[in-house]
């Protein structure tokens, strides 16, 4: 079989979580790194043994033939990276968010449909070892109705970290704060666990210890109510002391469950316990990431792989996330920035 030829658009923090997996995948050669600073292009293209260094990514995808574009930039940069990578004949795996508007979104699900193409979008942490055991408790029926459900996620993102970035922090790059960047993967998780069929969204955003270094919110928090009646809340933050592992609560008819970082945790009332924790010898290291980014995206870079090669859909593709975390974080901005609540 041909192989696939593979490049990575953005050589910034998380590239080598999607550099080092296309490396090693059997039937796809990573060819070409593109960074418009040309030393991280060239620092990655040396790590994962590559030669083509790029700045212009479309000169990459004409010069390389490439197939298929792994998309690490900035928030902003999602949507028409992606459409034109489409447009010139690329599969595309974008970073999360999808996007920074909902018509952005709709407009990259319209090119792959278009152009015959596969969007797949990061959401990595729906197959850490603790979603899959409380997803399946669920699915199963063996937990119930959810009666309710709540998360938190209270981080930290300094100054500096935020003074080190040209586009952090800002509306019309990031696309928002804590809820697009930080707390998108908890919120996704706890509402791909209830089904996400919603039926509205509050939201409140604040800026509390960032004033006069970003313009987002540095802390949300939201309800977001189901069409079955059930009430999930969520709270996030990133003015804490230090990354707190990430919480998912949840009641149900038969028990509760709990999401703690990666583990997870399911109590029955009858007293049987289940618990699941990241396999250690499924772990890694990339040479740099904080542990939180988790050990998954391995596992969704592999599937979108498999994908192409059977040629369907993968697991998490773009017309999925519209309808899901892409429509509900837009939701979530749209309450919380014209103070209204926003009815699905
Ligand atoms: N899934 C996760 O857990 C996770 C974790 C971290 C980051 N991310 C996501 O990954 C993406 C990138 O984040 P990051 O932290 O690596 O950002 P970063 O700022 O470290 O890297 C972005 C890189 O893109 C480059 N760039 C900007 N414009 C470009 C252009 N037009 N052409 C080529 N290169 C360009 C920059 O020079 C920079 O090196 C974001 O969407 C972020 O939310 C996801």
């Amino acid at each position: 079989m041909k192989k696939l030829k593979v490049g990575i658009i953005g050589c910034g923090r998380i590239s080598r979580f999607h550099g080092m997996p296309a490396a090693d995948q059997e039937n796809a050669e990573l060819l070409a790194c593109c960074d418009l600073v040309i030393e991280r292009a060239e620092q990655m293209a040396e790590l994962f043994g590559c030669e083509g260094v790029y700045q212009d990514y479309e000169q990459m995808i004409q010069e390389e033939a490439l197939d298929l574009v792994h998309i690490c930039l900035p928030h902003y940069l999602h949507a028409p990276v992606a459409i034109r990578a489409m447009q010139l004949g690329c599969h595309v795996l974008t970073e999360k968010p999808m996007a920074i508007s909902y018509e952005q979104g709709v407009d990259m699900v319209k090119a792959a449909k278009k152009h015959k193409r596969k969007l797949g979008v990061i959401f990595q942490n729906r197959y850490n070892a603790g979603s899959k055991l409380v997803k399946n408790c669920l699915d199963s029926g063996q937990l119930g109705e959810v009666l309710a459900a709540k998360c938190f996620v209270t981080w930290c993102r300094t100054p500096e970290y935020y003074q080190s970035s040209d586009w952090k922090g800002t509306w019309d790059k990031e696309g928002g704060g804590a809820i697009i960047d930080q707390a998108i993967h908890t919120i996704d998780l706890m509402c791909w666990l209830l089904g996400y069929d919603i039926a509205q969204v509050d939201c409140s955003l604040a800026n509390r210890d960032h004033q006069g270094i970003i313009e987002v919110e540095d802390c949300a928090d939201g309800l977001i109510v189901f069409n079955n009646g059930v009430r999930a809340s969520f709270w996030c933050m990133n003015y804490y002391s230090h990354d707190a592992a990430v919480e998912i609560d949840l009641v149900c008819e038969n028990g509760s469950a709990k999401i703690s970082a990666e583990e997870g945790r399911v109590l029955f009332h009858d007293g049987r316990e289940l618990r699941a924790k990241p396999n250690p010898q499924e772990s890694f290291d990339y040479g740099g990431g904080p542990s939180y980014w988790g050990a998954s995206h391995l596992k969704q870079i592999d599937e979108f792989y498999a994908a192409l090669a059977e040629d369907r859909e993968p697991e998490i593709n773009g017309e999925l996330i519209l309808d899901t975390a892409h429509k509900l974080i837009m939701s979530l901005y749209d309450a919380g920035r014209n103070n209204k609540r926003v009815i699905y």
